[in-house]
């Protein structure tokens, strides 16, 4: 029988966001109503545009004046005044100006032009990320778009990213959330490629099944000559055995200042996308015998926050030194929020229940619940101060913790084990991990326009002709 661990990720104890849930109490009675009509409307929508089709020949128009004037009368209890009244001072991300606008900061608004490609359609997704194939009812959660409050983002064209990544490698390190967002973007571009149904123009260069694990799996699309990695590596720093005469109780040790072994395969990717921060607890470390090591000093008595901070600046550092910044853009995309409501994955925390996200982003404050995420944002501060290195410039940071957190709904829940074992037990959900389609699409979806801005900038997006 397989757990919400089958990512081979297990969610943290110590990070439960549920907290925040009750702070929303007050609000839960008109958001349902007002949800309930919303849902019933939206209802009407919701069959169309549920192909790649949109996708291939999405241009960058977000709205046409038909659909806005659809909108209209849509427009109530908050869901699209807000987006509606700062429609007319948005610039587009790609245009000249665009790279003031912080486009971390939105909201999350319905559009019947979602999802992006359905799971059905992908052969490239894990069992344990087909929601609906799973059993999951509702499909509410497929139908939301991110909308940066001061921009517009381009719409997705997944043949104008790939004729943006000829030649190129695309890399995802990190854990299973960073192995969620790259099936996600795998099958994003998969849709522009009519064949994709056939072996022979995506596979993975070793013939590895997607369902392969451990190590790495390297797919090719054939076409473009260009290949889409993930490598696993939940820590980014060195997992090895103990020095020689170890104590018997270290099973295995975390080297903080090397990195993964894997590093020199993707040293010089095109595109590196790093993510870390579920595995950062005690249960993923000391209580499985893992401790920390710096040079030949195992240090018994360091805390796993320490230990991930002092991780953190080994990979900033290498990233610094041995990466090439001409040839090489970089992403590090911030932790990804669990939602076990009442208790954590353990103690039979719940998200079954979650239909809808969380519209109002200004009443989410970071919450003191994301070590990892506060971390994160403390190292990269604390170079800038004391080093006087600007780190938003060797790396963008995919600051998506935020965004992620109003998606309570985003899960698979009880849905994760397949369509004859789902849906799970009540107790054994998995609140930690992403429906496709769903919120890593839209992480996504800013990768994507970051790669075209920076193409643009450099002046080298050879594809803004293809339709
Ligand atoms: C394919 O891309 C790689 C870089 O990823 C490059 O070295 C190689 O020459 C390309 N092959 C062809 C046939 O263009
Ligand atoms: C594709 O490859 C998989 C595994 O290698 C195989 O099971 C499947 O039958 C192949 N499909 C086609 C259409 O060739
Ligand atoms: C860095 O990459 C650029 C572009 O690919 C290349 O021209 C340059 O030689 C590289 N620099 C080093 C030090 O390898
Ligand atoms: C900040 O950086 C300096 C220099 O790298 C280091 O000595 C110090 O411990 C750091 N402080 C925190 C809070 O990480
Ligand atoms: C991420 O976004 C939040 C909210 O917009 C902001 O407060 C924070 O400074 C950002 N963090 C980084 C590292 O950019
Ligand atoms: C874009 O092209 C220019 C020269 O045409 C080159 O110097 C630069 O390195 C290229 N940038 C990228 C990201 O390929």
């Amino acid at each position: 029988m397989k757990n919400p661990s089958n990512q081979d990720f297990n969610p943290p104890t110590q990070m439960h966001t549920f907290n925040k849930f009750k702070t929303f109490k007050l609000l839960e009675p008109s958001l349902s109503i007002t949800g309930i009509i919303f849902i019933t409307l939206c209802i009407l929508f919701a069959f169309f545009y549920l192909d790649c089709r949109s996708v291939i020949t999405g241009n960058g128009l977000r709205y046409s004046k038909e659909e806005s004037d659809r909108f209209k009368w849509l427009k109530f209890g908050g869901y699209f005044s807000t987006s509606e009244v700062n429609e007319r001072k948005r610039i587009d991300f790609l245009s000249n100006n665009g790279e003031r606008c912080d486009v971390f900061d939105g909201d999350w608004v319905w559009d019947e032009k979602y999802p992006l490609y359905e799971s059905r359609d992908c052969r490239f997704l894990d069992e344990g990320f087909r929601c609906n194939e799973n059993g999951r009812p509702d499909f509410f959660y497929t139908k939301w778009r991110w909308q940066p409050k001061d921009c517009n983002l381009p719409r997705f064209n997944a043949k104008r990213m790939l004729e943006n990544l000829r030649d190129k490698r695309v890399v995802f390190v990190g854990d299973s959330i960073g192995r969620n967002q790259w099936e996600s973007l795998l099958c994003m571009l998969s849709c522009a490629v009519t064949s994709s149904k056939s072996n022979d123009s995506i596979y993975e260069i070793n013939g590895n099944p997607i369902t392969k694990h451990r190590g790495f799996l390297v797919f090719k699309f054939r076409d473009y000559n260009c290949t889409l990695e993930y490598y696993r590596a939940p820590f980014l720093v060195l997992q090895s055995r103990p020095p020689p005469d170890s104590r018997p109780e270290i099973r295995t040790t975390l080297k903080l200042d090397q990195m993964d072994w894997t590093s020199p395969k993707w040293q010089d990717a095109d595109v590196l996308v790093f993510n870390t921060g579920h595995w950062w607890n005690n249960e993923k470390t000391v209580r499985g015998g893992c401790y920390f090591q710096e040079g030949a000093q195992v240090n018994m008595e360091m805390k796993v926050e320490t230990a991930y901070r002092k991780a953190l600046e080994t990979v900033i550092s290498w990233i610094n030194s041995a990466v090439n910044q001409t040839k090489t853009q970089v992403f590090f995309r911030t932790y990804a929020p669990v939602h076990f409501r009442d208790g954590d994955w353990r103690a039979g925390g719940t998200c079954h229940l979650e239909k809808l996200p969380d519209l109002v982003s200004s009443l989410l404050q970071p919450s003191s619940n994301w070590p990892q995420y506060h971390i994160f944002t403390d190292v990269i501060s604390n170079r800038t101060k004391s080093l006087s290195i600007d780190t938003t410039k060797v790396m963008t940071i995919l600051n998506t913790t935020i965004m992620s957190s109003m998606r309570k709904d985003g899960h698979p829940s009880l849905y994760y084990l397949g369509p004859k074992q789902s849906p799970a037990a009540v107790h054994r959900q998995d609140c930690s991990h992403w429906c496709l389609p769903g919120v890593p699409d839209a992480w996504n979806e800013i990768l994507y326009a970051l790669i075209l801005k920076r193409a643009t900038v450099f002046g080298n997006d050879t594809s803004s002709s293809v339709h």
